[in-house]
């Protein structure tokens, strides 16, 4: 198994946001995580990443406990979350987002000690290396023909999909993505959904948050279902989303 999460739990003081969650993921799935707001969905993901300390429980990573890692240490082992609104720099071109993103994708290339070594300039051959994989990531997030445009002239679904590239630019293994379809419209939703299918497609492992459960109904291999922070279902997508429990932490237990 790629990701082993056991009993994962986090106290925010007397709130307790993620509860005694358990779950697994498979190399080349794509796993939904459904849930109404604060069911605990993006602090899950927090935790996986390392940007949250778990209170307890244990985060595997091929079979590694990874639950004490930085971010930034987590993100080299080739899991890498990306944000429900990535910040960008407005005055900064598409492909200059991309450059910044490149850090951890040099890093590995040289290993950390020998970063220093780049201040002054890149080796011969590493920065049009490194152009090279920027194409191919845009081409694969349909953003090449904005390569040159402000981040301020994007739309939402151009902003996000950005987020989505830059994170790609780190070679996850596993991508998490939280809402990545939220504020999208009808036609940028049919283009996240061809991209996310691609980067399957290239390897990814994919485990997407979703709020509404429209798009990721129809993406997902495999779901769980949150709701006050603990998993209330998991399997088969359309087995999850049919599920008593999951209706009426949706709708309320009167209309289910
Ligand atoms: N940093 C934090 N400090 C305190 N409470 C938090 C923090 N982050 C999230 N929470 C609370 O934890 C619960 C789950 O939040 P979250 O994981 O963001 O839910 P979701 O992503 O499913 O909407 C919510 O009640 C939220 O208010
Ligand atoms: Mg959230």
């Amino acid at each position: 198994m790629l990701l082993d999460v056991k009993s994962l739990t986090k106290r925010f003081g007397g709130l307790t946001a993620v509860s005694n969650v358990a779950f697994g993921i498979e190399r080349g799935e794509i796993i939904g995580i459904f849930g109404p707001n604060g069911s605990g969905k993006t602090t899950t993901l927090s935790l996986i990443a390392g940007i949250l300390k778990p209170t307890s429980g244990v985060i595997l990573w091929k079979g590694n406990d990874i639950s004490n890692l930085s971010p930034f240490e987590v993100a080299q082992q080739g899991l890498v979350k990306t944000f429900q609104n990535p910040q960008l720099f407005p005055e900064l071109t598409v492909v200059e987002h991309m450059r910044i993103a490149c850090h951890l994708h040099i890093k590995r290339e040289l290993g950390i000690g020998r970063l220093r070594t780049l201040i002054g300039g890149m080796p011969v051959g590493l920065d049009r290396l490194l152009e090279q994989k920027i194409d191919q990531v845009l081409a694969l997030c349909r953003l090449s023909s904005q390569r040159n445009e402000h981040a301020a002239a994007l739309s939402y679904g151009g902003e996000k999909m950005l987020g989505v590239a830059m994170g790609m630019l780190c070679e996850p293994e596993l991508l998490l993505l939280d809402e990545p379809a939220s504020g999208l419209g009808h036609d940028e939703i049919a283009n996240l959904d061809a991209v996310l299918r691609d980067l399957k497609s290239h390897g990814v492992t994919l485990c997407i948050i979703d709020h509404k459960v429209g798009f990721l109904g129809r993406l997902a291999d495999r779901s769980i279902a949150l709701h006050h922070g603990a998993v209330i279902a998991s399997g088969k997508t359309s087995d999850v989303l049919a599920d008593e429990s999951v209706v009426a932490a949706y709708l309320g237990k009167k209309h289910a």
